[in-house]
């Protein structure tokens, strides 16, 4: 190992309460991309953001308008010669609800026995934290990196990257690299690192069903008039069998099929069924017959209701035909389905089976394109030694069953090997309340970057 390397992890472990301090104020501003209440909110932390990075050394900090929420770039370029990495990752966080199922404020950061609660913490300040600690440490120890480094951190992969999309597509110059390293997926197990190399994509819909013109006596009109709640309950059971294969034709026709190497690679990682199923609070999985979870959640693709709004669900009874309800649909999609081609099979098949007795609209909210990288790629190489040296175990490879959308753009536009090295833990509670990162990973998180960065530049 060399001394810049050597120099850098001492200055990282001697700060490492003043960068929890840091990422706790950064914790503090609620960004909510999802939510219009929270737009000044979102502009808050990419201010911080900024501000922050111009702090640590980096140049070019911009945070960049969009015609949603800002793109924050920034980059250090003092190394002629060597590669340049290119670091992504995104400062906008999930809505809090349900509220009251948190134990502490989810914008009051507070830590407890080894973990830093919040919204946020793990998915993905807490992570892309880590990374700019790690280029900090180096900066303000040495005065320079081993590799060039870019960041650009965007303020809406929640909603789908939207705008991020097309500012790759018209900023590829900007954002050229030789790899891409992203910080945005957690462990499959706890004691082991996981690389990802595989992400599934997202296809989500909302869905709705119309009946009668206005809310009907039940009573009055039930019978002869169709409940448009059972129309689309009639519709979504339809969509999906026994034995957990959906049944919209075509839907599996470019699903690229495991395999016999990759499912062998998959089926020796360590992972923990029973502990899965009390990370999710379950007794026993459900899924497609066939697969194992590992491979359920990575390379086969899913349809799932988010939520179904409609009638009478204040308390107490009341007897009501309702005359429309919505559902949220969305489909995590893997290589080679197009999420556009999916979508419309799926409108298609949604028409076919609807009864005449209502209407059926469909709205796409947003799509993300499946990625697949190559597992030899060297800089995944590299990382997989990063990890071991900060975690002190072999890290293993996997699919992931997550989605960030801006992956496939990279690996059009860019033509870089992309590096999934992520911090998070199966039970981070991310999305949900009480997300919580744990210390040991932020600070090894840290440490793996540095281990990282070095490797590059050699
Ligand atoms: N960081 C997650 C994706 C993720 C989670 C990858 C766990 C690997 C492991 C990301 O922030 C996320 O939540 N993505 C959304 C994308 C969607 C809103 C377009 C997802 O997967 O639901
Ligand atoms: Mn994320
Ligand atoms: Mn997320």
């Amino acid at each position: 190992m060399d001394e810049m390397t050597d120099r850098a992890l001492e200055f990282a472990r001697e700060r490492q309460r003043q960068a929890l301090g840091e990422l706790i104020q950064w914790l503090e501003i609620p960004s909510i991309s999802a939510q219009p209440s929270h737009v000044s909110d979102v502009r808050h932390a990419a201010e911080w953001l900024a501000a922050h990075m111009r702090g640590i050394g980096l140049a070019n900090v911009t945070v960049r308008p969009t015609a949603g929420h800002p793109i924050v770039y920034g980059d250090w370029l003092g190394a002629p010669g060597k590669p340049t990495l290119l670091i992504y990752g995104h400062y906008d966080v999930q809505p809090i609800d349900p509220m009251n199922l948190w134990s502490s404020d989810p914008f009051e950061p507070l830590e407890r026995a080894g973990n830093l609660y919040g919204r946020g913490a793990a998915d993905d300040k807490g992570q892309v934290f880590a990374n700019l600690k790690a280029v900090e440490a180096y900066l303000k120890t040495c005065g320079a990196l081993p590799v060039n480094v870019k960041f650009i951190v965007e303020g809406e992969e929640e909603v789908g990257s939207v705008h991020l999309t097309s500012f790759v597509e018209a900023n590829a110059p900007l954002l050229a690299a030789d790899a891409v390293l992203v910080s945005d997926s957690a462990w499959l197990t706890l004691d082991a690192p996981t690389l990802i190399y595989g992400l599934r994509g997202l296809v989500y819909l909302e869905m709705e069903v119309i009946g009668p013109s206005q809310d009907l006596h039940s009573g009055s009109f039930g019978g002869p008039v169709q409940n448009p709640i059972q129309a689309l309950c009639d519709i979504v059971a339809h969509l999906k069998d026994d034995q957990g294969r959906i049944n919209i034709p075509g839907f599996y026709n470019k699903v690229q099929p495991l395999d016999d190497e990759e499912r062998r690679e998959l089926g020796r990682i360590p992972f923990d069924a029973a502990l899965f199923c009390k990370d999710a609070g379950i007794t026993t999985t459900a899924g497609e017959a066939g697969y194992s979870i590992i491979e359920q959640l990575g390379a086969r693709p899913t349809l799932d209701i988010n939520g179904i709004v409609g009638g009478y669900t204040g308390p107490g009874a009341k007897t009501v035909i309702p005359s429309r309800v919505t559902a949220k649909i969305s489909m995590r999609l893997v290589p080679d389905q197009d999420p556009d081609e999916i979508a419309d099979l799926f409108i298609a098949e949604v028409q076919r089976v609807a009864p005449p007795t209502v209407q059926v609209n469909v709205r796409r909210l947003h799509a993300a394109a499946p990625a697949i990288m190559n597992r030899q790629a060297p800089p995944l190489r590299a990382a997989a030694r990063a990890l071991q040296l900060a975690f002190g175990h072999e890290p293993v490879f996997a699919r992931d069953g997550g989605s960030i959308p801006i992956m496939s753009h990279f690996q059009r536009c860019l033509n870089a090997p992309a590096v999934l090295m992520g911090y998070g833990l199966p039970d981070d509670n991310i999305h949900a309340p009480n997300e919580k990162f744990a210390l040991a990973q932020f600070f090894g998180g840290i440490r793996a970057c540095i281990y990282f960065l070095g490797a590059l530049g050699e």
